[in-house]
């Protein structure tokens, strides 16, 4: 007798555009070995392809903005019992253009992750492709970390390097860095999901399952 599948991990995901790493993790729980399922996709503003990718597939939306809140901390408490309401395992900051607050750190804390385009510690922000390419490097890349109250600071789970051409534009720099970064982020939230880890400093770790 077999021993029956895990109940899939529940991923909330949250988004702030088009939503390409987004579609890659639907896509990837397709397949019941993955592991994990995206119960909920959140976004900060309306009207943006990545909640349209969510609603295609039947996955349960909500929408939180700063100014519809009195300010930032009650943005944050909003957000934080949105993301609740979906009894996630793991939350996926997929091109989430916001910083994780103080009250979404406390409940969320060390099972949010976050993808960045580019290599930590270098180029943190908004600019990650923009600013590797002002600066020269010939090596960039991905980075998914734990979110941690700094910007891109935390603990790294993952990094994919990517070259850049001679001939590179901002958006042909991005686009090729997506590619391998939507790779990276199905598996290592692939990962994340179907096996058991420890954040130890700056360092993740992870061990198989206690199936017992
Ligand atoms: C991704 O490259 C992600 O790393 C980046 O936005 C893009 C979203 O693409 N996030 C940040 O720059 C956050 N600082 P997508 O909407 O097609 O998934």
């Amino acid at each position: 007798m077999t021993a029956p599948r895990p109940e899939p991990a529940r991923l909330v995901v949250l988004v702030s555009g088009s939503g390409t790493n987004l579609q890659a993790l639907i896509d990837a729980a397709a397949d019941p070995a993955y592991g994990a399922q995206v119960v909920a996709v959140g976004a900060d503003r309306h009207d943006i392809e990545g909640l349209r990718r969510a609603e295609r597939r039947g996955i349960p939306t909500f929408v939180e903005r700063v100014g519809d809140h009195p300010d930032r901390a009650a943005w944050d408490e909003a957000l934080t019992r949105a993301v609740e309401a979906h009894r996630p395992d793991l939350v996926v900051l997929a091109g989430f253009m916001k910083l994780a607050g103080p009250a979404f750190l406390a409940r969320f804390g060390g099972r949010t992750v976050n993808t960045h385009p580019a290599l930590s510690p270098s180029f943190p922000g908004m600019r990650g492709p923009q600013d590797a390419l002002e600066y020269g490097v010939r090596i960039t890349g991905a980075t998914l970390f734990v979110v941690d109250a700094g910007v891109d600071t935390g603990p790294i789970v993952a990094q994919v390097a990517v070259p850049v051409e001679d001939d590179d534009d901002v958006e042909a720099l991005h686009e090729r860095i997506k590619t391998s970064e939507r790779a990276m982020l199905v598996e290592w939230v692939g990962k994340m999901a179907r096996e058991d880890f420890t954040i130890d400093g700056r360092r993740i770790r992870f061990q198989p399952k206690d199936q017992s």
